[in-house]
Formats: C-alpha cells, sequence, structure tokens
C-alpha cells in the first residue's frame, strides 16, 4: 500500500491509472478509522481497480466554536485498517488548499435545514473539500455513508448539477453492539455519555418497531422520541422525505427520521428508515 502526502502528486498518479483504464474507487474520510468506515471501503473495493482512500481533516467544515483542534487521529492504526482492507493508496495530505484558494462550492435549500441550519457554513466546507478531492483522486466511484444522511445528498446533488462523471455511492450506517452508531466523535464520551448516547438508537429503533404495531403521525413520533432520549440536547428530530430532505407529516411512504443531539460537548447524529 502506498501514502501519497502531494497533491499534485496524487493527481498524477491518479491521471496515470486512468490512462491505463483502470476504474478507480474513493473513500474520502477524516482519519481514526472505524468499522464503519471499513464498509465504505469494502464497498468501494469491489467496485474498482484502484482503491484510494483520502484522510484530511478539512478546516473548512468545522465552525470557530467545534472540535477542530482535538479531532482525533491515529495513522498507525488508520493505516493498518487499510491493508487489512485492500487500499491500494492513502493520500493524506498536510494541507491541500493553495494559499490563494478562492473557491468554494455552494448547495442551495438541502444545505439550510437540519445539520445546515445550526451548522451554517459546514456543507461548504464538505463540499469545497469533496470537489477539491475529486479532481486530485480523478475517482469514477465514491463511497460516502448514509450517516451522514444529509452530506450523502448534499454531494449527490453538486455531483449532478456540476455533471461530475463520478457514482456516488451511499452505504448503511453501522452501529456498535450497544446501538450507537459508529462515529469517529464516540470517543469523546465518558461511560455515562455513552449510555446517553444509547437513547438515541433506542428512540429510532423504538419508533421502528411501534410503527410496525400501528400508524403513527410526526406529532406521536416526537412524543414517542422524547421519552426515551436522554441526552443534553436536542438540536434537531426531523421526519423527512429521503430524497428531497423535506419534513412530513404522516409515515405514509418510506421516510427517514433524523435525529442530531448534544451528549456533553459532543454532537451525535443518528437516522433510521420508516416504513409506513
Ligand atoms: O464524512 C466525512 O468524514 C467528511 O465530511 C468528508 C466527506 C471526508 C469531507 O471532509
Amino acid at each position: 500500500m502506498k501514502i501519497c502526502t502531494d497533491p499534485s502528486q496524487m493527481q498524477s498518479i491518479a491521471l496515470s491509472l486512468r490512462e491505463q483504464g483502470k476504474t478507480i474507487g474513493f473513500v474520502p474520510t477524516m482519519g481514526f478509522l472505524h468499522e464503519g468506515h471499513a464498509s465504505l471501503i469494502r464497498i468501494a473495493r469491489s467496485k474498482c481497480d484502484f482503491l484510494i482512500v483520502s484522510i484530511f481533516v478539512n478546516p473548512l467544515q468545522f465552525g470557530e466554536n467545534e472540535d477542530l483542534d482535538t479531532y482525533p487521529t491515529d495513522h498507525e492504526s488508520d493505516e493498518r485498517l487499510c491493508t487489512t482492507e485492500g487500499v491500494d493508496l492513502i493520500f493524506r495530505p498536510l494541507s491541500l488548499y493553495d494559499t490563494n484558494h478562492n473557491t468554494y462550492v455552494n448547495v442551495k435549500q438541502l444545505t439550510e435545514r437540519l445539520c445546515g441550519a445550526s451548522r451554517p457554513t459546514h456543507f461548504q466546507g464538505v463540499c469545497t473539500v469533496v470537489a477539491r478531492l475529486f479532481g486530485l483522486v480523478q475517482p469514477n466511484i465514491a463511497v460516502f455513508g448514509e450517516k451522514d444522511y444529509q452530506q450523502l445528498a448534499v454531494i449527490r446533488q453538486f455531483v449532478r448539477d456540476l455533471a461530475m462523471p463520478i457514482d456516488i455511492i451511499g452505504a448503511p450506517l453501522i452501529r456498535d453492539e450497544d446501538g450507537v452508531a459508529l462515529s469517529s466523535r464516540n470517543q469523546y464520551l465518558n461511560p455515562d455519555q455513552r449510555i446517553q448516547a444509547q437513547t438515541i438508537s433506542q428512540a429510532l429503533f423504538s419508533v421502528q418497531a411501534e410503527l410496525k404495531k400501528t400508524a403513527l403521525d410526526v406529532h406521536s413520533i416526537r412524543q414517542l422520541v422524547r421519552q426515551i432520549l436522554d441526552v443534553d440536547e436536542l438540536d434537531y428530530l426531523e421526519c423527512i422525505d429521503p430524497v428531497l430532505l423535506v419534513p412530513v407529516t404522516n409515515i405514509d411512504k418510506p421516510t427517514r427520521l433524523l435525529i442530531a443531539a448534544w451528549v456533553g460537548q459532543t454532537r451525535l447524529i443518528d437516522n433510521i428508515l420508516l416504513e409506513p
């Protein structure tokens, strides 16, 4: 497995692979890789000749008081995971933007609600880094997790709008044994907070189970979730159309239930598919 830290060298490698007719698969990450990332890597591995994983903690997608300075890293463990999963190349640049970088990718509408409401510059940062990574890595396919449900929808939109010839693949959310959605940020949680975090998936699963027995509207879903949730602050709890991401009031077709909540200083997100 190669490790490349230089953006122009990365692009030369990618262009030469494409010239040779190789299919490039890509999994962009911010490192501190876990089983959730491994599942994305496995999907990409099965669909390409050459698999690239990027590791870059992107300053542009963090707000002023967010955890950019404390975001966890572990290069050795990341390399082990990538070797085990058959990654061909890790792209781990120290910096990614030129000093006079002045182009930002801004997707409207989809980014204005949900996570975008409390993190107003977040998706612009995500789309800008993903666009630049796509330019450097030249992927045919790229895999993103459904855990960041809104991020996946926003990336699909910008790739479509900018006519990028890249197949965006969504991968199912992976949970720990206690139900908590896997996230690099889970390592901020102390044992008591971990128990609080479990109530998020417990609430989602209860709604899913209740829907199997009886019809529920969004009002009763909110009530049910609030009875179970034990978090420090609920950022949002929304039932949305899975494609358009607009709120629905009745669960009469497949719907996505999304939650963002604070446990201590940690903001956690989770979601589940609801079927009537
Ligand atoms: O999902 C993430 O880890 C990040 O938002 C991404 C897509 C790697 C962009 O920095």
